[in-house]
């Protein structure tokens, strides 16, 4: 149970530690302050765990220099952790988004390696593990998550050696080759050593970190196991996250939401094929290369605009990030260009959104797609992928999948695609088309099936079920006043 010593000094059992909060605080332009929801597959996966459980959950507000608490959601209560505009920069924008993010996706872009964004690394992730050391009750267990906070589990242990501390990591994990690129890879791999259990999407992410540990920290490993020199073992495995099935089915099911998808469907002509994108806009997720694609099979005459329409949504991400900015332009110019050549008046061939929507309207766009194009260069897991899966009550529509997306180890029966590969998508896309209602009946229960069984809950449940099993608590607490 959680202590409540007034709100300054409760303290929980289950704290979960994510650089975002689950809500960002915005000023609106009249100067009021409200929170909206975070972006990103992180929150879309977290929240629904914790609001079955009592705890709290320390991150950022998404802005400079707040230390206001929003509101409790659901019994949990959120925590924030303030950064600076130049942390926001050397920290969030810097180390994690123009290092970390790049060097793990496959190096799809290049990463840069800057010295003083390394040291506003380390001053942030000590901050988010002095704010949870203060927050974790007596032998609680903490989260910890993704890539910019993998120094946090190392620092936790030192300040709190009693807790139970787990660390999953949202993204993918790269082979040895690309990680041993990082100057600091001793520390990260030491910091993610804090943790009891550490969990990845693949296996093959798991895999990584252990022959890393072996090789370049040169601790004894055995399978998915890390043997410490202080006696401590930490375990390494896959755990695949997942959505709320069952929450978004059911939502998707409703009469809004049908109405809405006929809506949509009407709104952009009612073509015969409804192509639809979702993604944040970020280039591991292969947008440009996915609107290439089409645009060649309208150039090429094999589509026309009046049989197929794609709606494209890209929610725009880390703005101030060069190369997310280099991606956005980018990717303007060659939505201007093919709806240019090849829209007619009232029929552009790409409908291209940067908004963010409520659930509901994201249902709406799933329900109303005949094909979902999910083609990310590398990507962790894509929750958008089950997402649509899960709206597809009627068991129709087709998913096209990256082989590159962690969503494929378990959506075998996608269409599956190399994303580099324009022909092979553009194949894809058509064998979708054409592919008889059976066949997309067949494969879309079969992902159903899938994505229902495996669904956050059980993601989560798996997890912590195996974290709470890693070590006994019965490490005592060791803190400064404790032996004074
Ligand atoms: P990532 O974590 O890299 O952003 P995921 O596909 O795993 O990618 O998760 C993205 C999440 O954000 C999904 O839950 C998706 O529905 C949601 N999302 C993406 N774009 C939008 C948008 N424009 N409006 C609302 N939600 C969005
Ligand atoms: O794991 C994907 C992820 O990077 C999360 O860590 C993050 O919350 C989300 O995508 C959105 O990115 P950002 O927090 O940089 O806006």
């Amino acid at each position: 149970m959680s202590v409540d010593r007034g709100h300054a000094a409760a303290t929980y059992d289950l704290v979960v530690v994510a650089n975002r909060l689950p809500v960002d605080r915005v000023v609106e332009d009249d100067g009021t302050v409200s929170w909206r929801r975070s972006p990103g597959g992180l929150v879309t996966a977290v929240e629904p765990v914790m609001q079955s459980h009592d705890g709290a959950w320390v991150g950022w507000t998404g802005g400079p220099d707040s230390d206001e608490e929003p509101p409790e959601e659901s019994g949990m209560r959120l925590v924030p952790v303030s950064l600076s505009e130049q942390e926001i920069e050397y920290f969030y924008e810097g180390f994690s988004n123009g290092t970390l993010w790049p060097l793990y996706h496959d190096v799809v872009a290049k990463p840069e390696f800057h010295r003083e964004w390394w040291d506003a690394y380390v001053t942030v992730n000590r901050r988010f593990a002095e704010r949870t050391a203060e927050l974790a009750a007596e032998n609680a267990m903490v989260w910890v998550h993704d890539y910019q906070l993998q120094l946090v589990p190392g620092m936790l242990r030192e300040l709190r050696p009693d807790l139970r501390i787990g660390f999953f990591l949202h993204i993918p994990f790269p082979p040895l080759e690309l990680f041993v690129q990082l100057p600091w890879r001793r520390q990260i791999l030491e910091g993610l050593l804090g943790a009891d259990l550490v969990g990845f999407q693949r296996p093959g992410g798991a895999q990584n970190f252990v022959r890393l540990v072996r090789q370049r920290v040169g601790h004894k490993t055995h399978r998915d196991l890390v043997y410490l020199p202080d006696g401590r073992t930490v375990e390494a495995a896959a755990f695949p996250i997942s959505i709320d099935y069952d929450g978004l089915a059911e939502l998707s099911r409703s009469e809004a939401v049908e109405a809405r998808a006929k809506e949509i469907r009407e709104q952009l002509g009612n073509p015969r094929h409804l192509l639809l994108g979702v993604d944040r806009l970020d280039y591991t997720k292969g947008i440009y290369k996915r609107l290439r694609a089409f645009g060649e099979l309208l150039e090429e005459g094999t589509l026309d605009v009046e049989e197929a329409v794609f709606l494209q949504v890209a929610t725009p991400s880390r703005e101030r990030v060069d190369e997310y900015r280099r991606l956005r332009d980018e990717i303007d110019r060659l939505v201007g260009h093919i709806n240019g050549d090849y829209g007619r008046i009232g029929r552009p061939a790409i409908s291209y959104l940067h908004a963010s929507y409520p659930r509901e309207e994201m249902a709406a766009m799933f329900r109303a797609a005949d094909i979902m194009v999910v083609t990310p260069l590398r990507d962790g897991m894509n929750l958008v992928a089950k997402e649509y899966v899960a709206c597809r009550e009627s068991n129709d529509g087709a998913l096209v999948l990256s082989e590159f997306a962690g969503a494929a180890d378990e959506l075998k029966q996608a269409f599956l695609v190399n994303p580099y590969d324009i022909n092979g998508m553009k194949s894809a896309v058509l064998d979708a088309m054409r592919a008889k209602p059976r066949d997309l009946n067949r494969r879309m229960k079969a992902m159903r099936k899938t994505v229902k069984e495996h669904d956050v809950a059980a993601w989560a449940a798996e997890f912590m079920g195996r974290l709470s099993e890693a070590r006994p608590a019965h490490h005592k607490r060791l803190r400064p006043h404790d032996s004074d």
